[in-house]
């Protein structure tokens, strides 16, 4: 969908990310699984990545980002009234950990809950937050990607636990100029491929048992390979179409920040779609694979290393567990571009 030309628009007012202190190397992953740094490096891109501290939760890693997020934004805390976090692995399964991390900034008794959507999860909550502040109803919305994911992590499982790493990603939507802020998405899912990436136990289909704890059920299990060949065609299609509904040939995309999951799936997407590698952003070396933090941790870092400019279209492109994928173009806004 795009949005309508005339209508009251959204965009992103500022952004913020966290990451864990701890860094585990692919020589540290070594001593502890049948790997090697070589094979990490030419199959993933992945060096090293960010892992919580034992007492170290989704909401704090989201609580630090959106700290950041606002203060970039120079929105105050009690002035969010819409907080959506994304994530697969939430504080626990309910409360939801956007009302956590509400109750921990000060906001003041906002609309708050968690989205489910995988990897695709950050792109899947900004639409939600865009459409609810371009309506009206919202005027200051926080959008959140954090994960803990080393939790689920099965560390003795090296086609797994190599990939993935822990952060969180934040970003303030808030009115804004018709024609700047999020211009397009795309988003889609086909729960028919649901089970070549998903953890068995622990929900309403197979509650925790002691024979669940001892098949290792609790842990992320993963056909890399489908996965791979999904994400190359979902990526490459819903980016297309993206850039179409927005109004852009691929020429105007300045950057293109896609989910950082393997670095060969980022580079044959952007092949795929023309795009040089220049306008690419790549920190999977740094981070492994964050899920739903993936895509905001990036567009912060971006924005830090003054990669990101008033004007420029961003095209942010996601996919993941259900299987889904999601798209969406954004132009950066300048300050007189909020409303
Ligand atoms: N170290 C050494 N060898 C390994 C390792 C490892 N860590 N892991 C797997 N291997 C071996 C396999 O056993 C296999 O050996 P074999 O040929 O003797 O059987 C060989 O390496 C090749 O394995 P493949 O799985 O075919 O390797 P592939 O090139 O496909 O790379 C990878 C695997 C990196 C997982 C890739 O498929 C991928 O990135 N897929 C996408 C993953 C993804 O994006 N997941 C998103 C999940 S995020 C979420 O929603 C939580």
């Amino acid at each position: 969908m795009e949005t309508t030309p005339g209508m009251p628009s959204a965009g992103i007012w500022g952004v913020g990310r966290a990451v864990p202190a701890r860094v585990l190397t692919n020589a540290d992953l070594e001593a502890m699984v049948d790997t090697t740094d070589e094979w990490i490096r030419t199959r993933t891109g992945i060096e090293r990545r960010h892992i919580a501290a034992p007492d170290e939760a989704a909401s704090d890693l989201a609580y630090r980002a959106s700290r950041q997020a606002l203060e970039n934004a120079d929105v105050a805390a009690e002035e969010v009234d819409l907080v959506i976090v994304a994530t697969v692995t939430p504080d626990m399964l309910f409360p939801a950990t956007a009302c956590l991390l509400a109750d921990r900034l000060g906001a003041n008794k906002p609309a708050a809950f968690d989205l489910e959507a995988g990897c695709t999860g950050f792109v899947y909550a900004i639409t939600v937050a865009e459409k609810m502040v371009a309506s009206g109803a919202y005027r200051r919305a926080l959008v959140v990607g954090s994960e803990i994911l080393t939790r689920i992590t099965d560390w003795e499982d090296r086609a797994t636990c190599v990939l993935f790493g822990d952060a969180a990603g934040a970003a303030v939507v808030g009115p804004c100029r018709a024609g700047t802020g999020i211009l397009s998405h795309v988003l889609g899912s086909d729960g028919a491929g649901g089970d070549v990436l998903n953890m068995p136990a622990g929900g309403s289909r197979m509650g925790t048992s002691e024979e669940t704890v001892r098949d290792r059920l609790h842990y992320i299990h993963m056909s890399g390979s489908d996965v791979f060949k999904f994400a190359v065609r979902a990526m490459g299609n819903s980016a297309t179409e993206s850039t179409q509904r927005a109004g852009l040939d691929r020429d105007d995309i300045d950057l293109y920040i896609p989910h950082q999951a393997n670095h060969r799936i980022i580079t044959a997407s952007a092949k795929r779609l023309g795009l040089p590698l220049d306008r690419v952003v790549m920190n999977i070396q740094e981070y492994g694979n964050t899920s739903s933090a993936s895509i905001p941790l990036a567009l912060a870092e971006a924005w830090e290393d003054g990669r990101v400019a008033a004007g420029d279209n961003i095209l942010l492109v996601g996919f993941g567990a259900g299987l889904t994928w999601g798209a969406t173009v954004l132009r950066w806004l300048d300050d007189g571009d909020r409303r």
